[in-house]
């Protein structure tokens, strides 16, 4: 949807620098359905809390001086859900946006969105294309929304865009290295996560950011998406700290 500039690889991280916040924090946001269950409402509802979750973290993030926060909304699997959770989920995106376009302008966030945005339905793409365009030049913290989004997905579509340059004699593939495949990620313009957040509790990656996810430090709560705070962000944070993160060296 929105062409991303082509950047090298991050340089090496400097092991030796004080820990700052994270600079790129994912989430895979789970346990909205649990919620509302406990409750005994409907689905929908748990949503419903789920993005006035959204909200508060997003905030946080703010406050903190996280530069990036990507969150996992819509995954290619989430199709298979019933047809009135789906439309009601992108209803639930376009009020979404139209409610908090004015806080993400107040607050200098620039909204991003990763996945087959193409295959969404298209008051969504038209929402998400608008609020891109309004908050594009805002400096603050970039929130990135997963949308119809699935690494594997994604690794295929940037394969195959390597493919084409292959085949168009752009680019030889002797001289082809990881970093021509980075340059084809929908998160190419930004550094890969320091952290990963899950809710409820689950011990898997659920196909989120496959690639980039390669030496992010994981963080699991046993804490359900909606009842997830600010508190719960800070706890995270601290854990964050106390990791040395080595990559692969000693
Ligand atoms: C997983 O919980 C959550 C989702 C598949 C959707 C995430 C959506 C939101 C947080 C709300 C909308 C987001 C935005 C950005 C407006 P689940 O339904 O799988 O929960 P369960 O595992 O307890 O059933």
């Amino acid at each position: 949807m929105t062409a991303q500039p082509t950047v090298p690889l991050d340089p090496a991280p400097d092991l030796r620098a004080t820990p700052g916040p994270p600079r790129h924090l994912a989430i895979i946001m789970d346990g909205n359905g649990r919620w509302a269950k406990e409750r005994g409402l409907p689905r929908i509802r748990g949503h419903q809390a789920g993005a006035h979750a959204v909200r508060m973290v997003t905030e946080a993030c703010c406050e903190l001086g996280i530069e990036y926060l990507t969150v996992y909304a819509f995954s290619t699997e989430n199709w298979k859900r019933p047809a009135e959770e789906v439309m009601a989920l992108f209803g639930l995106l376009e009020h979404f946006i139209a409610a908090e376009l004015p806080t993400l302008m107040e607050n200098n966030v620039q909204l991003q969105a990763i996945g087959r945005l193409r295959e969404l339905p298209i008051n969504a793409q038209c929402a998400l294309e608008d609020a891109i365009r309004k908050t594009s030049t805002n400096t603050g913290l970039t929130l990135v929304l997963a949308l119809n989004y699935s690494g594997r997905a994604e690794l295929e579509d940037a394969i195959r865009e390597v493919c084409q340059d292959v085949a168009a004699g752009r680019l030889l593939p002797e001289v082809f290295t990881q970093e021509h495949l980075r340059n084809h990620l929908y998160t190419r313009a930004w550094p890969d996560p320091d952290l990963l957040i899950r809710t409820s509790g689950e011990m898997r990656l659920s196909n989120f950011l496959l690639w980039q996810l390669s030496y992010t430090e994981l963080y699991v709560t046993p804490k359900l998406w909606p009842d997830f705070g600010k508190a719960d962000l800070l706890e995270a944070i601290q854990e964050f700290h106390r990791r040395q993160r080595r990559y692969g060296g000693i």
